[in-house]
């Protein structure tokens, strides 16, 4: 199967340029200056499928380094399965997922290693790989981090949060860690001092402050920016690369600026939520919701930040300057209705997690609209970084011969309206959009996978299984 995109504006993390691109089979096979022909050939007549990109963007495929298809967590499951969440992620442009495997404490890593494999096999519409959760560093689990670095999962998420649940400990993150500098894996931190965010949660519910918006007062910035700093500390003292997940107080991004300053090797995610939505609007301090379960829609952690404090404004400036480095979703979809609604009473029982992965190729493409990002910058936060951080680039994150089929055809001009509305765009297994309303100038019009179209003027045409686990290799950004 060979396919020509013809008359395009190929948009690489490198900048602009008019050129055809020649996918043959899976991969790239060449990107030309507009009108080529190859070694003589005419190459529209020595194609199967041309595909006409005039007035359009070809970009690398987007890759969501940060989901939870399926995740276990809140006393449910994240609802999407690997199958409805990949396929609404290609929906909205992107080709490949990086998922966590989840381990509890107790639970052994390399056999919940082997069940995210059977969870995803056979069902991905897209390219997936897998970082893994540790939650209590057994001796077992630092072993398994070798084994698992062979096995292609170059990156291990620890969480500073969620105690009796994920929380592990400073010496456990301290062990962890060690064997990151070790073997040259990355270690990812969910940062946010879970002791003091249990007391405070207990005060609250006490007071019966039991509102979604309470929340997001039960999770300061403090809590981020302290954290933070302890895993930088952390890492500094074991050399390990750090990698600080959904970042949303300016103050954490201040504490990874600084180390990035010192020569560390500190790097920053941030999410769409906290670029567009705040504790204000969303989870009701001032807005329509308060008093209301409404805002349980938005429950996430870390929380939606205040917009007052300036938080959504910094962290588009720190993609501008790469204080922060990668924009992911965190998805992990619940619906409200027997999910979100466990927390009905007590906000601490609202499953966290917000569902965008069909999402965020477009409302990051919007930032561009807006004058917020470079169109390579948007390129580059959806899916070069992510590639290179992940181990991934080369074979993705690039438009160039060798890299693999992952393309996606944007028009600048064509409009995507989000919700779940008639006319509108939810393909996630969810029974509400935390994105309703929103509007797009712009739309994924053809989006390829390793050479297959898998979604084509507005409708799915790929197929589950044709999604490949990818092994990983170390981050490209480490000497
Ligand atoms: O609220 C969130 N972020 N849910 C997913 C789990 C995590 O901490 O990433
Ligand atoms: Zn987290
Ligand atoms: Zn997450």
């Amino acid at each position: 199967m060979k396919t020509l995109i013809k008359n395009g504006t190929v948009v690489n993390a490198t900048g602009t340029a008019q050129a055809d691109v020649l996918i043959d089979g899976e991969t790239i096979a060449a990107v030309l200056a507009p009108g080529s022909t190859l070694l003589g050939f005419d190459l529209e007549s020595n194609v199967d499928t041309v595909i006409d990109a005039a007035g359009k963007y070809v970009i690398p495929g987007g890759i969501d380094a940060h989901t939870h298809m399926e995740m276990p967590f809140g006393g449910t499951f994240a609802s999407d399965t690997f199958k409805t969440g990949t396929r609404a992620a290609a929906w909205g442009g992107t080709t490949t997922i990086v998922d966590f495997v989840v381990q509890y404490a107790g639970e052994n890593v390399l056999d919940q290693f082997a069940l995210w494999h059977e969870k995803a096999r056979g069902n991905c519409a897209i390219d997936y790989g897998f970082h893994q959760i540790l939650s209590d560093v057994q001796d077992s689990s630092l072993v398994a981090m070798d084994e698992l670095l062979r096995e292609g999962v170059s990156s291990f998420k620890l969480f500073m949060a969620y105690k009796g649940v994920f929380l592990s400990d400073d010496g456990q993150i301290f062990k962890a860690m060690q064997k990151a500098a070790s073997n040259g894996s990355m270690i990812m931190m969910h940062a946010e001092n879970g002791s003091v965010i249990d007391v405070i949660v207990q005060q609250l519910v006490a007071e019966g402050k039991t509102d979604p918006y309470f929340h997001g007062i039960s999770r300061p910035w403090q809590a981020e920016e302290e954290a933070t700093h302890r895993a930088i500390m952390l890492a500094n003292l074991t050399g390990a690369p750090l990698y600080v997940v959904h970042v949303s107080a300016k103050q954490a991004v201040e504490q990874i600026a600084q180390a990035r300053d010192l020569g560390q090797n500190v790097f920053g995610e941030t999410c769409p939520q906290y670029l567009y939505l705040s504790l204000e609007e969303q989870l009701g301090a001032t807005g329509e919701q308060w008093g209301s379960f409404e805002g349980a829609k938005w429950v996430c952690s870390t929380p939606l930040r205040s917009r007052a404090e300036g938080h959504q404004s910094h962290m588009w400036q720190s993609l501008r300057t790469n204080d922060l480095q990668m924009v992911s979703t965190d998805h992990c979809p619940f619906c409200m209705k027997d999910q979100k609604d466990l927390g009905i009473g007590d906000f601490s029982k609202i499953p966290n997690g917000i569902g965008s992965v069909e999402h965020r190729v477009d409302l990051m493409y919007q930032g561009v609209v807006a004058g917020e990002i470079t169109l390579p910058r948007w390129v580059e936060l959806i899916s070069t970084t992510p590639a290179r951080m992940f181990g991934l680039y080369g074979k993705k994150g690039v438009i160039q011969p060798g890299a693999d089929g992952d393309v996606v055809v944007y028009d600048p001009n064509g409009h995507t309206s989000i919700g779940v509305g008639e006319g509108r765009t939810h393909h996630m297994n969810m029974d509400y959009s935390a994105w309703e309303g929103f509007e797009i100038d712009g739309h994924v019009d053809t989006v390829i996978s390793r050479g297959t179209v898998v979604v084509d003027d507005f409708a799915y045409v790929g197929t589950a299984g044709h999604g490949q686990y990818v092994k990983r290799g170390l981050s490209q950004y480490l000497i």
